[in-house]
């Protein structure tokens, strides 16, 4: 591209981003949007429909599989793994609210351990009505020169609500500000029609629609922070600190009207603030300086951890409060396949990881971590906390079903409330790999930067210090099996090849037994026998006795004809257990060669020229690089040797 072309566009860029903003521009009289408003009644929607409509608009879909027909929720689904539960609960609260039930008029309070995301879901929503704000469907308009950018549609005396509700369907809720109030009496003389609207757009950097408050020392906060202050450069000439041109009505709380208001640590701030707050909540009005309740409609979303909610209620003095809470509990993601998600977010996002390379199964094996420290140990006799992890992820496990996981999952008290964080996990890589010269990571090196935090993080007890290096060994066991296969299968020219070949063979074998045929000899076409040997041979890899044999048969034959109804080809891997027979099957035979050329220390020019091979299929097939593909050949070598 030419310096020139690149003026060019950054001028069509500009050009582009002007014609956006004046899209969003709208100024007419308080009569043209009554008009707009009868059009299109959404427009009046308060604040929990708007933020209800905003999430629904990004659409929703049934989770296959789930029980009581969990939801997954787009507007959350792109930066969220994992926790769909919690969020499906939040966006019931936003549906009941929207109806104007009672829900609306408390707070909303997420609950749950460090770095689980619950300032993230807040963050969404801010973010998302920035965005909403600015799209037709999420329109929003309020008085001009309002400080609180209130509903123009305060401007109808309340006389004659009853008979807008009953033409247009319009609910009406709260009175003018006493800014507007005055305005209207003094700068319009009393015309309401001609009163001045505009179209507003959500902007946490404009305070419009979207406030913050972050407790800090309650000696120096003070609650003007929330409700807003008496002017200093007016109120000298106007003299009466009950004169609305004497006030700022420009705290948090007034700002944050018609959208979000997030409360940081709801539960470390003073209580002067608390009040404030449930005065909010309960009567949607603000108390403000010498002037009557002032009307606000805005959500409120705070977030705590355990402890402190559960100091907050066994304390009695907070009962007025915590009858005005909605808490919803948010635990850390459970399924091992959605922790590598969030992972793979998170180093995205970060500058200095996103130029190392990261082996394959490094993250699986850190989330594999991560997930036993959240679990319950399970009361099931037959059950691990190894098993229970891979159940929750959805893997078969031999001998469990569906039923199964429901009964874990009922079992449980307070699961996933604590234990790792995503964050914890992503600042040992972090710290890994800030080391100089390191160019990737693998799977050991995590577990090994895991672990070495342990003693740096002061938040980890002696005793669960000792329960999470457990789980470093027990992943790491499970690391030892997956390290085998990968070896193995790139020992084999095309492993899927092979193995279509095994389940063909035995099929045809399978199918023959059991309908008692003969097989054809494909060579010499002469009629033989089903060959029991190798049946046995694939069966005895995942220990079916010979008195399970048939009915292990027929079950794939079963699954055969299943198949072959809903017309979809029956695989090598379309039955579990088959599939992993078949894979045992393969490695075993090969067994003594990886054994041999993986672990020998003076290789031979045949082995050194295998190695080779394997390394290259592993780079170009299986995401290795270089370096951890040797890393990960001399590993296996050296369990392989023991
Ligand atoms: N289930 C998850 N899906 C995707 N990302 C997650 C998930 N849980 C945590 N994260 C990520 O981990 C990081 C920490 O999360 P966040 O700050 O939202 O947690 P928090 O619950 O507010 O923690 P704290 O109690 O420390 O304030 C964020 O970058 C967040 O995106
Ligand atoms: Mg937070
Ligand atoms: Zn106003
Ligand atoms: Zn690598």
């Amino acid at each position: 591209m030419t310096e020139q072309e690149k003026r060019l566009n950054l001028s069509e860029m500009l050009e582009t981003h002007r014609r956006d903003r004046e899209r969003l521009v709208w100024e007419g009289t308080f009569r043209e949007y009554f008009e707009l408003v009868t059009a299109n009644p959404r427009l009046a929607s308060l604040s929990h429909a708007r933020i209800c409509d905003m999430i629904l608009a990004g659409g929703v879909e049934k989770i296959e599989g789930s029980k009581d027909e969990l939801a997954r929720y787009h507007f959350f689904s792109e930066e969220l793994f994992g926790i769909e539960e919690p969020i499906a609960k939040i966006v019931e609260y936003f549906k009941s609210a929207a109806q104007r039930l009672e829900v609306r008029k408390r707070i909303l309070l997420l609950m749950g351990p460090v770095g689980g995301g619950k300032s993230t879901i807040v963050t969404m929503l801010k973010r998302g009505l920035e965005q909403w704000t600015r799209t037709t469907e999420g329109a929003v308009y309020g008085i001009k020169g309002c400080p609180m950018h209130e509903e123009p549609l305060h401007l109808i005396p309340v006389e004659l609500r009853g008979e807008i509700a009953k033409h247009y369907g319009i609910y009406i809720e709260g009175e003018l500000c006493p800014q507007c109030h005055y305005n209207l009496e003094n700068v319009y003389h009393g015309k309401h029609e001609d009163m001045l609207v505009q179209r507003i757009v959500f902007s946490e950097k404009d305070r419009i629609g979207i406030g913050t408050f972050a407790p800090s020392d309650p000696k120096s906060q003070d609650i003007t922070e929330l409700t807003g202050s008496i002017d200093l450069s007016t109120i000298g000439e106007i003299g009466v600190e009950s004169d609305p041109r004497a006030y700022r009505f420009d705290g948090e709380l007034n700002i944050a009207n018609r959208g979000i208001m997030e409360f940081i640590e709801i539960l470390k701030s003073d209580e002067k603030f608390l009040y404030s707050l449930l005065t909010l909540s309960q009567e949607q009005s603000i108390k403000t300086g010498r002037f009557a309740m002032i009307y606000a409609d805005e959500v409120i979303m705070s977030h705590t951890n355990e402890n402190e909610y559960s100091a907050f209620v066994g304390n009695r003095k907070s009962e007025a409060l915590q009858d005005r809470i909605i808490m919803i509990k948010v635990p850390y993601n459970l399924r091992v396949s959605q922790e590598e998600r969030i992972y793979d977010k998170l180093l995205k996002q970060s500058e200095a990881l996103r130029n190392i390379h990261i082996a394959p199964n490094t993250l699986k094996v850190a989330a594999m971590f991560a997930v036993m420290t959240r679990l319950e140990e399970p009361k099931k006799a037959n059950v691990d906390i190894v098993k229970k992890m891979k159940l929750y992820d959805g893997e078969d496990v031999e001998g469990f079903k569906s039923k199964d996981v429901r009964e874990l999952k009922d079992e449980v008290v307070r699961e996933g409330m604590d234990g790792i964080s995503p964050r914890y996990v992503i600042n040992r890589l972090s710290n890994a790999l800030v080391k100089d010269n390191i160019t990737c990571i693998n799977p050991l090196d995590a577990l090994k930067a895991i672990k070495d935090g342990f003693d740096q993080h002061t938040g980890i007890s002696a005793e669960e210090k000792e329960r999470y290096l457990n789980m470093i060994h027990l992943a790491r066991s499970e690391y030892v099996s997956i390290a085998k296969t990968e070896v193995q299968r790139a020992f084999v020219y095309s492993f899927e090849e092979m193995a279509k070949n095994m389940c063909n063979a035995y099929l045809d074998n399978v199918e023959a037994y059991c309908n008692k045929e003969k097989l054809k000899d494909p060579i010499t076409e002469e009629e033989i026998e089903p060959d029991e040997r190798l049946m046995r041979s694939i069966e005895e890899q995942i220990n079916i006795s010979e008195n399970a044999k048939n009915t292990f048969r027929q079950e794939i034959l079963i699954r055969i004809s299943s198949y072959s109804r809903k017309g979809r080809a029956f695989e090598y891997n379309s039955h579990e257990r088959l599939k992993e027979a078949i894979e045992k099957k393969i490695f075993a035979d090969l067994k003594d060669v990886v054994k041999i050329t993986t672990s020998a220390k003076t290789p031979d020019a045949d082995q050194l020229r295998r190695i080779n091979e394997v390394i290259d299929r592993l780079v170009k097939d299986h995401g290795y690089c270089p370096v951890c593909a040797n890393e990960l050949l001399s590993y296996v070598g050296t369990l392989l040797s023991r």
